[in-house]
């Protein structure tokens, strides 16, 4: 990430990795996830027009009159807040992928609203700015469950559900290595394909998405008390619903099939699928072996 040497106003926010839950917590289940925290930073200052949004890492020039996806969003975002969409220009520094599974689009939502408020003086409550957030993501998911929003602007390691938020478990991160598949994925795309399925096969989809909550409540369980061996299984199984659903790709099976042959206690797609990211759970012992065969086998590693 292209380091920051300004006093502008600046807003933070986080990436994520769903460890368990994504899909089904679209549709009420619970999900378990990990902030990969302060991996988006924005910064504002004045300059005349209309609100300008870079983020020099993606490539991405849009401001608030632009009549694609990127622009809507930063006026939806923009409108949530309140505020004339003129006069200032926000530009974004970030290691996170884009169209990842990593929650990048509501970091930088996220990091954008904050620094909006540092310039602005306003002084957003959570819920605005969690409203501001999933304006945006409504623009690029459709239909956001807020896990990214919840993530981006909170972090730790959470529990979320539609019905209840999100509840920290209070447990440190846990070891993981993030793969990238080398192909990007479209979470919109991902979350009408689940719906598909679910229109086709209405009763195994909703006995699979319960079936997904119930790992997710369970891998909660797990990591609260350190049990890192049941938390990879819990993945492993969730990985197979999720190719169930149609969102795994071959490179994403591969990922997964390579980090556990290393080593790993357990690995699964993580996100909207369709390409993104893998997350493989690793012990200390296993950590750098996983990294190496999944590098040797042609994927970078994100993080780890
Ligand atoms: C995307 O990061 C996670 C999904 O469950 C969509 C959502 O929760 O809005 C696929």
């Amino acid at each position: 990430m292209t380091p920051l040497k300004s006093d502008k106003p600046t807003g933070k926010a986080n990436g994520k990795v769903i460890l368990l839950g994504e899909h089904a917590v679209v549709h009420g289940t619970p999900a378990l996830a990990v902030a990969l925290p302060g991996r988006m930073i924005v910064e504002a200052e004045p300059m005349d027009g209309p609100i300008t949004l870079e983020v020099p890492d993606w490539g991405l020039t849009t401001d608030a009159s632009a009549r694609d996806d990127s622009g809507k969003a930063l006026r939806d975002m923009i409108g949530v807040l309140g505020i004339r969409p003129f006069d200032m220009r926000l530009t974004g520094r970030t290691d996170l992928p884009p169209r990842s599974g990593l929650g990048a689009s509501a970091a930088l939502a996220a990091a954008s609203a904050r620094a909006i408020g540092e310039m602005t003086r306003n002084k957003y409550d959570l819920d605005t700015l969690f409203r501001a957030v999933q304006a945006s993501e409504r623009v690029f998911h459709g239909n956001p469950s807020g896990l990214d929003a919840a993530v981006a602007l909170g972090g730790g390691v959470i529990s979320f559900s539609v019905g209840n938020g999100a509840s920290p478990t209070g447990a440190p991160p846990p070891p993981i290595v993030v793969i990238h598949s080398g192909q990007e994925g479209k979470t919109s795309n991902m979350v009408a394909r689940v719906a598909a399925r679910m229109y086709s096969y209405p009763e195994d989809s909703a006995q699979k998405l319960e079936a997904i909550g119930r790992l997710a409540e369970r891998g909660t369980d797990a990591i609260r008390v350190w049990d890192l061996p049941t938390l990879g299984s819990l993945m492993i199984e969730n990985h197979r619903y999720l190719d169930w659903f149609g969102v795994s790709t071959p490179a994403l099976d591969r990922a997964c099939a390579v980090a556990i042959g290393a080593g790993a206690l357990g690995a699964k797609l993580t996100g909207g699928g369709g390409g993104g990211c893998a997350v493989a759970l690793v012990t200390l012992e296993y950590r750098e072996a996983v990294c190496a065969s999944v590098k040797a086998a042609g994927f970078t590693v994100v993080t780890s």
